[in-house]
């Protein structure tokens, strides 16, 4: 039987890339976007919403009811606004920047897994995963800075760790997990791609299989870990 995955902010840079690439795979995808569909296709039921807030996820969460859900793909994520760039010092730090931070990265990420909960299936393997970053390891900072967006994605690994073990409980079958897709050619990293060396700036499509590819090969002792792209466990 064909797979249904969901993905959440399927219009971004690697959310419309990983569309491509699990309906190329023969996957029934649901894309979740504040954005228009990035394309048609019979395997892809599109739901245009007006942001991620609980209150605003009525219609679409209603149109998953008795869908057979393999897994759940969350792509929310916020670097930069066009107000606000990652802050290089402590005096760059705002109260507005690190909320919004916060609220991205952190809050509407787990309020949808309580959200969602309900629709997963118990009895069969399911999969949810975040898209995070290995600037939020705290063990791995070495470099200082990006203080909102580090501190967002640290808040975030821990609520998807505190998930994980709760529900390992009551869902033995489910995977939770954050994956660090490696530095993606989005507009995300767009401003801080200049300094890049050419290879260690991947494309979304290279990005979105090696993704695909951890997912893939997740088991449930992975579940509330930090994995890189290619699938190894990184350092909270
Ligand atoms: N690109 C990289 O180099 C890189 C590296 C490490 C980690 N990541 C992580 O990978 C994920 C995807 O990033 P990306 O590179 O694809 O970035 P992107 O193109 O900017 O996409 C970000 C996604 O987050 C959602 N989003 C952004 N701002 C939002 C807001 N204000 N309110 C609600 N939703 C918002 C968007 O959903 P809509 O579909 O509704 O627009 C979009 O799908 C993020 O979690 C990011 O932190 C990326």
């Amino acid at each position: 039987m064909r797979q249904t995955i969901l993905i959440i902010g399927a219009g971004g840079g690697l959310g419309t890339a990983l569309t491509d690439h699990y309906l190329a795979a023969g996957w029934q995808v649901i894309g979740w976007s504040r954005q228009a569909p990035v394309r048609t296709d019979s395997a892809l039921q599109w739901q245009q919403l007006d942001g991620y807030q609980p209150e605003q996820l009525q219609d679409a969460q209603a149109a998953l009811e008795g869908v057979e859900l393999s897994g759940v793909l969350c792509t929310l994520g916020m670097l930069h606004t066009e107000s606000h760039m990652p802050e290089k010092h402590l005096g760059a730090l705002s109260a507005e920047h690190l909320r919004a931070s916060f609220e991205i990265n952190a809050i509407l990420p787990i309020l949808l897994l309580q959200q969602l909960l309900p629709l997963l299936p118990k009895k069969q393997s399911c999969f949810w995963v975040q898209l995070s970053a290995k600037v939020g390891s705290i063990t791995d900072n070495y470099l200082g800075g990006w203080y909102s967006y580090r501190a967002s994605k640290a808040a975030l690994n821990m609520l998807l760790k505190t998930a994980s073990i709760e529900l390992g409980r009551t869902h033995k079958k489910l995977i939770i997990a954050a994956v660090h897709p490696g530095t993606t050619d989005t507009a995300l990293s767009e401003p801080f791609q200049q300094r890049l060396p050419a290879d260690k700036l991947y494309s979304p499509q290279l990005s979105a299989e090696r993704i695909a590819q951890v997912i893939e090969n997740l088991t449930t002792a992975q579940s509330g870990k930090l994995l890189h792209w290619d699938g190894t466990e990184l350092p909270y």
